[in-house]
Order: structure tokens, then sequence, then C-alpha cells
């Protein structure tokens, strides 16, 4: 993310065209969801139900679903390199079971659970969510997880609390990039108390009906579909709720370049090339970015009255 504009991906890591998947593959795919159990609405023109539920609502009846082997294969995740392929090529040092996760700070129940017992009995959620990069390229996944907002009721938070930030592991040994000084280490991220607690907020175990691959961020990560790629931290072993607005690893590294809203918004560039526009990975020609990557009717009232060049 440092190191590379969108100009300088070599077309060898775009998709190529034929790779995507045509109307007949994709109904395939849609309809291999469906057995899985999984929503598959408006890719397909169906409607789920309310915009709260998120799903590929307003502009994403055009979208199809990225190939998961794209999905799986390009991406970053620094503590296993910086290239996009390097995630996928190196992952296999990190164990994802078991794992345990502390949630604390001003909560009422602070306690480190085992994942399983932590995400026992909550609703399960599958969401089909466009994903933009701040590298101005993106992708439609689907999602399962659970909604953020259900794993902090489990703990609590005491009325002081306004913000949530939340820790990547920290393991050299499992996470190679880790013994390099490429970023500030742990990975740290964090949301405002009621981003955190807004419905379409999740945290996801899985993509595509498997088990989420640990490129991607197993065994648990952020997926806030409004804002900019980065903000998905993976491998969380932390959430904590401070009254304070935590630092976090991109805005702490380059403050000029990554703000710490970081919502997808085409009007505000960054410094070094336009967000006006994305590629759609799998897709040839460029579409235009959508204010809130799309789900302004769902979030646009979360930042009523703020200056949104300010706090980018
Ligand atoms: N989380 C950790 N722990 N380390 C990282 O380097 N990279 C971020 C984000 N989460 C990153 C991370 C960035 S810059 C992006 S664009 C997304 O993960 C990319 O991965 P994804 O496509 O799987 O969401």
């Amino acid at each position: 993310m440092l190191i590379r504009r969108p100009a300088d991906i070599p077309s060898s890591e775009i998709t190529p065209e034929s790779a995507y998947l045509n109307r007949r593959q994709f109904m395939g795919a849609a309809g291999s969801l469906a057995l899985a159990g999984l929503a598959v609405p408006a890719v397909l023109g169906a409607s789920r139900g309310p915009a709260e539920h998120g799903d590929a609502v307003g502009q994403a009846q055009d979208d199809k679903l990225t190939p998961e082997e794209d999905a799986t294969s390009y991406n970053n995740f620094y503590e296993f390199g910086t290239g996009k392929d390097d995630p996928k090529r190196n992952a296999g040092s990190l164990r994802p079971r078991p794992w345990s996760v502390q949630v604390d700070g001003l909560v009422k129940s602070p306690k480190r659970w085992d994942l399983d017992e932590l995400l026992r009995g909550l609703a399960k959620e599958d969401k089909i969510y466009r994903h933009r990069c701040v590298e101005a390229w993106s992708m439609v996944i689907p999602w399962q997880g659970v909604k953020l907002r259900d794993v902090l009721a489990r703990v609590e938070p005491l009325p002081s609390a306004k913000f949530v930030e939340f820790t990547t592991l920290l393991d050299p040994q499992q996470m190679p990039g880790q013994r390099t000084g490429v970023l500030r280490w742990p990975y740290k991220e964090a949301l405002r108390l009621d981003e955190a607690m807004h419905p379409l907020s999740l945290l996801a175990t899985g993509m595509y009906g498997k088990t989420i691959p640990n490129q991607n961020g197993a065994p648990l990560r952020l997926v806030v579909p409004w804002k900019y790629g980065f903000k998905g931290i993976k491998s969380i072993v932390r959430i904590r709720l401070t009254d304070r607005q935590p630092n976090t690893t991109w805005n702490d590294a380059i403050p000029s370049e990554y703000g710490f809203y970081a919502n997808v918004n085409p009007t505000v560039d960054h410094p070094r090339w336009t967000q006006a526009k994305e590629r759609r990975i799998g897709e040839f020609l460029r579409r235009n970015t959508l204010m809130f990557n799309g789900y302004a009717e769902q979030v646009a009232s979360l930042y009523a009255g703020m200056d949104l060049r300010r706090y980018y």
C-alpha cells in the first residue's frame, strides 16, 4: 500500500477479462451459495429485506461476485509480505486454532474468550459486500460472520466508551513480516463506537461459504463495507473499548494519506491518485466510485454535519 500506486500494478496482476464469471457461471456460483444456505439477493436482482440487512442493496444490481480465486490470492496482509500475492503464498504459517480474543477496556465484563466460545450462540450473518481498496481496486465478496455489535454486547460497553480498537496477533514466528520494520507491529485499527455498533459492521469468520483462509484474516477479521479496505483488520486477538480516539497503523505510518475515518469518498482524492474511479477486479473499464461505497443510505447519517475533507 505504501509502495505501489494503481498505475504501478502490472497488468499481469489484474485478472484477465476471461477469468471473471460470465452470467451463466455466476448463476451457478450463486446457486451453490444458495445451496450452502447463503444469501445471494441483489446480485440476482431479488430483494432480501430492509436496507439494514445491507447486502448489495441500491446500486448493487449490476454487481457480480468476484471469483473466489481472485479474492483469496490478491490482497494486502503485510505480516506475510508486501506483495499482493505474498499473503496467499506465506500465510500457511498462521495457526488459526486454538485462538483467543481479549475483549476489554471500558466494558462491564472484560474477558479473554476462546474464539469459538465467544461466537457461540450469536446469530450468523451472510453478507455480500462491495470491497473498495484505497488503492482504487474493488471486489464483491460474500462474507459469513457475526455482527460486531453482538460481540460487543457480550461484554456490556460502559457509557464512557466512545471508540473500539482492534489489534492483530503479534507473533513473528507465525507472521514472518513482523520480523521486518515495514510497519509498526502489531497492526491496529479502530472505529468510533457508533460505527462499530452499525448493523453493517461485521466480524467475519468465513467467505464464499468456507472458513476464512489465512491470507484473508483467519480466524477473525473486521469488514466495514463503507470504508477503504485497510480498515478491515485481520487475525484479531484483542478488541478494546476506550474513550479516546486510538492510533491506527496506516494513519500513524502516513497520516497525510490515510485518515482515521477512511470512508470511501469519490470527492476526496488520495494525495497521489484520484478516488473518483475504481477498477473492479475482473473488469476492464473503470467504474465510478460511489459515496460511502454505495452504502450512503445506511451510513451517511453517522457523519451528518462533519467536514469529510477534514475527517478523511
Ligand atoms: N490487516 C493486517 N493485520 N495487516 C495488513 O497488512 N492490510 C489491510 C487490511 N487488513 C492489513 C490488514 C489492507 S491495506 C487491505 S487493502 C485489506 O486488509 C486487504 O485485504 P482483503 O482484500 O483481504 O480485505
